[in-house]
């Protein structure tokens, strides 16, 4: 058995990023965006919340790298998105043009944030923990807001999800 089938349904979040790295020897800037059901608040004050990233993801080297991040809390409606950003790789595909989602600067840290989303945290890493196949970033929330309110998806397994 696994711990989600007991710790499902949760909440998934499309967390964006940008670093510049090296990649088959040439130094480039990329963007990425990963789907995750595994985040959550950790302190009120001060505000900090944590993501926890596989160590196979690209997005895991852009964060490394940039020590920042946006958490973007989709609508429920954007499911076929959700999806191509969790069943695809930002090495070798780019998501922001994949999947159609508009792309928007943060206010305070330099990375790209989802228009659609109904809110969105912008965070900095304070603390990363090895904490076995996926690698624990705890980050300082510098921004955050609530553009509008809306039913978000909640991860059962596969494909299954709920709306709340
Ligand atoms: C519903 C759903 C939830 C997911 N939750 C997580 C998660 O919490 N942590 C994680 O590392 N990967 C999670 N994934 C898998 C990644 O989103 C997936 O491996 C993605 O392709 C990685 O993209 P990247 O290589 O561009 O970073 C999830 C995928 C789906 C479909």
């Amino acid at each position: 058995m696994r711990i989600s089938e007991l710790a499902n349904p949760r909440q998934v979040v499309l967390v964006s990023s940008e670093a510049e790295i090296v990649l088959l020897g040439r130094r480039m800037e990329k963007k990425d965006i990963i789907t995750l059901a595994w985040h959550m608040p950790v302190s009120m004050e001060p505000p900090r919340y944590a993501i926890s990233v596989g160590k196979t993801r690209f997005s895991l080297n852009l964060i490394k790298k940039s020590r920042c991040f946006a958490v973007n809390f989709m609508p429920a409606e954007k499911e076929k998105e959700v999806l191509l950003c969790g069943r695809t790789t930002g090495q070798s595909t780019d998501k922001f043009r994949e999947s159609g989602l508009t792309e928007e600067e943060c206010e305070k840290i330099h990375c790209p944030r989802i228009k659609e989303a109904l809110g969105w945290l912008e965070c900095e890493v304070v603390e990363e923990i090895d904490a076995g196949d996926h690698v624990v970033f705890i980050a300082k929330v510098v921004y955050m807001r609530e553009k509008k309110e809306g039913k978000r998806l909640f991860h059962v397994s596969g494909d299954r999800f709920v709306r709340v």
